[in-house]
Formats: structure tokens, sequence, C-alpha cells
């Protein structure tokens, strides 16, 4: 378990972070509207302000209007999926430190949408993401590392409740590798390489490469890969169960649309009890994972989701979820 104090002042640093790239991104009229909604918001929301304030901002400046390294849009039927694209062309999306800073913004923004039943993310057809940015990178030492705790931000996607897909077309290597692991669930276009290439750069995997890839495809092929720095390819990750289908690149985020379509017709609610149980069965022995789950399902019968499901099913009709 994280020390909550960090936790804390992880959340503090990226909501001060937050307010300062959206001023910097700003025109004065733009500035002047914020500043009038952040007190109406602090006035009507209370300390909660900033859950309500940034969607309204970013939904008066555009969806994503201001982000610079990623697009952020909702697709699917009434917007119920949250579509997060990786957008650093030029260095391949490697993962520098506003990208990740707005990939959080973006989370949260989605996290706090009630439209939205889950969220893809993705990238171009070249690259999901050419890993951790080197060149920011290769000036640092260990006391920034260790007293800045870098790279333990990226964490806000594996702590997302919704449905989280990756739609990994192109290079997903080192952090690339890492963010789409800590996503719910990974698809991939047919050319999609996946790797751990850290050995190569003199350092190795940081955000959960050496963690999730072994809990993904076994101790000898993630050896194979964190040692060598080789790539995998789609059918390979599939093979190893790394990925759960392979599209032709130019269908793959579509495909993954169509499954958060899927995945946002069923309760929110219950939806997010359901990733916690699974997510579950990396941390806990069985007895207690089998424990959790029958905690989460007798609560499951405390909401009126299930209670309109089973009525639905008797009724033969689609159940209409509230999310309660
Ligand atoms: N960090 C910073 N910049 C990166 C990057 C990274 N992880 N990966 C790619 N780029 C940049 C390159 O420096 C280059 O920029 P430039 O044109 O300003 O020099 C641009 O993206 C295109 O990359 P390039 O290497 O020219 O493309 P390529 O098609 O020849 O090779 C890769 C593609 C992905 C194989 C190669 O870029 C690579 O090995 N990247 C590093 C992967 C890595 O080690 N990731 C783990 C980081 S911890």
């Amino acid at each position: 378990m994280k020390d909550g104090r960090v936790i804390k002042q992880q959340q503090q640093q990226r909501q001060r972070r937050q307010t300062r790239n959206f001023i910097r991104s700003s025109s004065f009229a733009s500035c002047i509207m914020a500043f009038v909604l952040r007190g109406v918001c602090k006035q009507l929301v209370g300390p909660q302000w900033r859950k309500t304030f940034y969607p309204l901002v970013r939904s008066c400046s555009g969806a994503g209007g201001q982000f610079q390294y990623i697009i952020m849009d909702k697709k699917g039927d009434g917007g119920c999926v949250g579509l997060i694209k990786l957008n650093r062309p030029k260095a391949l999306n490697a993962l520098c430190e506003n990208l990740i800073e707005e990939l959080c913004q973006a989370l949260d923004t989605l996290e706090g949408d009630d439209d939205v039943g889950a969220v893809v993310i993705t990238g171009s057809e070249r690259a999901f993401a050419a890993g951790a940015d080197i060149k920011e990178m290769q000036d640092l030492n260990f006391q920034k590392c260790y007293s800045g705790s870098f790279l333990s931000s990226w964490n806000r996607l594996a702590e997302v409740k919704k449905p989280v897909i990756a739609a990994v077309n192109g290079y997903a290597l080192g952090g690339g590798c890492e963010i789409a692991m800590m996503c719910d669930i990974i698809y991939a276009g047919q050319k999609a390489q996946f790797g751990q290439p850290e050995i190569s750069l003199g350092t190795i995997p940081g955000a959960g490469g050496t963690q999730r890839l072994t809990r993904a495809v076994g101790k000898s092929r993630a050896m194979e890969m964190v040692l060598t720095g080789e790539r995998i390819t789609a059918d390979e990750a599939k093979q190893a169960g790394l990925v759960s289908k392979v599209f032709a690149p130019e269908v793959l985020v579509e495909e993954a649309i169509k499954l958060g379509e899927k995945i946002s017709r069923n309760s929110q609610l219950i939806s997010a009890m359901a990733k916690e149980a699974v997510d579950a069965a990396f941390e806990l022995s069985l007895t207690e994972g089998i424990r959790l789950e029958k905690r989460l399902f007798h609560t499951t019968f405390a909401t009126e989701d299930r209670k309109e499901g089973m009525t639905a099913f008797g009724e033969r009709r689609k159940p209409n979820f509230t999310n309660k």
C-alpha cells in the first residue's frame, strides 16, 4: 500500500501543475472566465471543487482544447467512450513529463464524466509510445529520481476505476509497453511491437514492466524480453496472453471503441466492482481473493442496478442501469 501522505502530495502537485498548464495555454479572456468559474465552483461545490471545475473549463474550451501532447475526445453512443490519443508524433509519443501530466488530467476528467463508461487510449499507427523520454531522463541523477519519486505519477492510470482499453499500433516500448499494461484490456494492430528495451540504455523498467509483464507472459518470456531488450510482435503477444485480440491497424481504434461501448452498456458501478475483483487476483492469495470477490458480489445486492438487471431479465427487456 502506498503511503497516504505520498498520494496526497502527488495529488496536490498534480493539481498545482493543472492550474499552471491551464493558465499557460489560455488567452486572457479564458483566464478571466476560468477565474470566475473557479470562484463559483468553490462556493457551490466546496472542497471537491476541482472535480467540477476542470471538466467545466474543458467543455467551455472544446474537448481537450488546451492539450499539447494528447487529444481527448468522446466517441460511441451518447459519448460513452472517452478516447485519449497520445499525440507527440515527432518523438514517436515518447512519454515526457508534460505528456504524462496531460494524460493524468484527461483521466481525471473522464473519470468524473458520468456519460463515460470506458476509456480507450491509443497512439498513432507508427507508435503507441516509444517509451519514457530518453532525452528528458539523460541528465537525471539518483538524488533527483529518488526525492522527486520519478515515474510514480504514471500510476494514476492504474488507479482509474473505469475500464481502460489500450489500442496499440506500432511501437509499445519501455514506458509505452508499461502504459499499455496498466490498462485493463490490450487490443493490438497487426504491426504492433511490444518490448522493454531499457537494458540497452543501462537501466531497467521503472513503471511496472518487470512486474506486469511477468504476470502477463510468465517468467521465462519476461526474463528474455527484459534481459535482451528484444521485442515481440502482436501475434506473439496474443499467444503469450499479453493482448486479447489483434486487428488490422486501420480498424483497431474503431474495434476498441466498440468494445468500450459494449462495456458502457452495463452498470458503471458494477463494472468498477468487477474490475476491482479481477485486479485483486494480482495482489491477493486465492482465499483472500475469493473472500473479497464474495464481499463485492454480496455488495451488488445493495444496488438498484442489480435489481434492475434481474428484473429486466424476467421481463424479457434490456436493463436500464442508473449506476445506483
Ligand atoms: N525518447 C525520446 N525520443 C525518442 C524516443 C524516446 N524514448 N524514441 C524515439 N524518439 C525520437 C528520436 O530521438 C527521434 O527524434 P529526432 O528525429 O529528433 O532524432 C524520433 O523520435 C524518431 O525516432 P527514430 O529513432 O529516428 O525512429 P526509428 O524508426 O529509426 O526507430 C525506435 C524507432 C522506436 C526503434 C527508436 O526510436 C528507439 O529505439 N527508441 C527508443 C526506445 C526505447 O529505448 N524506449 C525505452 C525508453 S526507457
